[in-house]
């Protein structure tokens, strides 16, 4: 089941500067959520809050995020990964096999027999269409994959923990159309299960898969809203503006 998670007026400041300012979110639990907005508008540092692997030395996190109405910051970063996982723009699997990568986290987790890992892994590589491609290459070096297939892996990778959120940060803007749509259709099946973010600077992709679009710019939200009736009439005329600009 995925959760809901609540930004409660989030700021975040790099070295005195103020990246993001009084952020406040709903994300609906087993929906899409689209985050758009121009190249430098804080949506990466906004993902990297949400997990809790932005907190550094110079980085201050003032207000609060709750999944399912505990806040993150009441957990330890590494418990709040385990909840909520993050994929990069360019997912890229450790150097082991193919096999090794799903079962790195479980076996860290260390609750599971290896008979219920070979289980997780198959369900996994199944929910993001790769099973039948890596079947029979399982103890393959994964980084031998094609981008296309590294991208679903590294999303497979991340669902063996069952995470109640996913985090996507530009997944699709190194692969071709046909994986872009298969990387689509994965998220479209993993939401029954879990409540996907996606940042994402191809509107085509927000319209098709997003349930709810944000519009940030210059590190705030400009406008949430359900995203065929952003897409058909923005609020504010900043979205109108970035939409038209973009279309
Ligand atoms: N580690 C950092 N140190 C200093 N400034 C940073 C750091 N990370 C991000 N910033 C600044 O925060 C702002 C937002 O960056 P961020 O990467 O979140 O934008 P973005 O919306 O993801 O952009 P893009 O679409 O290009 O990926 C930018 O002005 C960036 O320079
Ligand atoms: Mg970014």
């Amino acid at each position: 089941m995925g959760a809901s998670l609540y930004i409660d007026d989030v700021s975040v400041g790099i070295r005195g500067n103020e990246i993001l300012h009084h952020i406040t979110l709903p994300v609906q639990r087993n929906k899409i959520t689209a985050i758009i907005g121009m190249s430098g508008c804080g949506k990466t540092t906004l993902l990297r809050t949400m997990n809790r692997s932005i907190e550094k030395k110079a980085v201050t996190v003032n207000g609060d995020i709750r999944i399912d109405d505990k806040s993150i910051f009441s957990l330890s970063p590494q418990v709040v990964r385990q909840h909520v996982g993050l994929i990069f723009q360019k997912a890229t699997p450790f150097p082991f096999s193919i096999y090794k990568n799903m079962t790195y986290a479980l076996e860290y987790e260390g609750t599971r027999t290896k008979a219920e890992q070979k289980e997780i892994v198959v369900d996994c590589l199944h929910k993001v269409g790769l099973y039948d491609e890596v079947a029979c290459q399982l103890e393959h070096d994964a980084c031998e994959l094609s981008g296309g297939q590294q991208q679903r892996l590294c999303i497979a990778r991340a669902l063996a923990v069952k995470p109640e959120v996913l985090l996507l940060d530009e997944p699709c803007s190194s692969l071709d159309i046909k994986n872009m749509l298969k990387v689509e259709q994965t998220l479209q099946t993993i939401k029954t299960n879990c409540t996907v973010i996606i940042v994402t600077h191809n509107l085509s992709q927000a319209k098709r898969i997003a349930d709810n679009t944000v519009y940030m710019e210059e590190g705030a939200v400009v406008e949430y809203s359900d995203t065929a009736a952003l897409f058909k009439h923005a609020c504010d005329p900043r979205t109108q503006e970035y939409i038209n600009y973009i279309q």
